[in-house]
């Protein structure tokens, strides 16, 4: 028959333990991308103009190409450069770690920017110390402005984690064409893939609108 899902089956938990690489894959690039960005988005608030160029251009050049090429490059060019046979997993964990931080420091950038003015003006004339304002003032309200667009940004990862498949991490993608080259069947193992994608991305989607009702009820 054209369409036969009888034979991927028994392949299904094969795939199915893709979602662990994914999800570590993905903890880990938002964990360093936000670390990252943050020290970026301070950088472009900063008084020292060269950091501010730094972190600009920083994101302009990780957000001006191709998240596949960078990829490639630091899978590559790793061994290439320095002897060290780096892991598909640490090349893809460092890329979108990387990139992520360019994304995630707009973010951050733009919500404490959204902050009312009036509270920083307030700090300075009460005399609070620049990291006691950031820490205790501003960031706690810009939190609220990041988090929807943090959630997308986990969403985002989530789905453009499937092209470390191309450099052979074992993820949910990988597994998926795998199973199709084993089969000859492509089809089924890609729709498996598909609805596990669509329903981890439900799932960040739902936890993303609980956090944010919490976070409103101070309002
Ligand atoms: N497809 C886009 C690219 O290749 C994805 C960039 C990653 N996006 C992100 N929010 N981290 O450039």
């Amino acid at each position: 028959a054209a369409i036969d899902f009888s034979v991927v089956w028994s392949s299904l938990d094969f795939i199915l333990y893709g979602v662990i690489t994914t999800l570590k894959f993905v903890a880990v690039s938002i964990v360093l991308g936000f670390l990252l960005g943050s020290l970026l988005a301070l950088m472009k608030i900063s008084k020292t103009a060269p950091l501010r160029w730094f972190a600009d251009a920083y994101t302009s050049i990780f957000r001006g190409t191709p998240l596949i090429l960078q990829l490639l490059i630091i899978y590559f060019a790793t061994p290439q450069l320095t002897d060290y046979e780096i892991s598909a997993f640490l090349a893809g964990v460092l890329t979108f770690g990387l990139n992520s931080a360019a994304y995630i420091s707009e973010i951050i950038r733009a919500g404490i920017s959204a902050v009312d003015k009036g509270q920083r003006e307030a700090s300075l004339a009460l005399g609070i110390p620049y990291s006691s304002m950031m820490r205790q003032i501003i960031l706690p309200q810009a939190l609220k402005n990041i988090l929807p667009a943090l959630m997308n940004e986990f969403i985002t990862l989530t789905k453009e984690s499937a092209i470390i498949a191309v450099i052979g991490a074992m993820d949910i993608m990988r597994r998926a064409q795998i199973v199709g080259a084993d089969t000859y069947r492509y089809f089924e193992p890609l729709i498996i893939a598909g609805l596990i994608y669509y329903v981890m991305v439900m799932g960040l989607t739902v936890l993303g609108r609980k956090l944010e009702r919490r976070m409103s009820r101070g309002d």
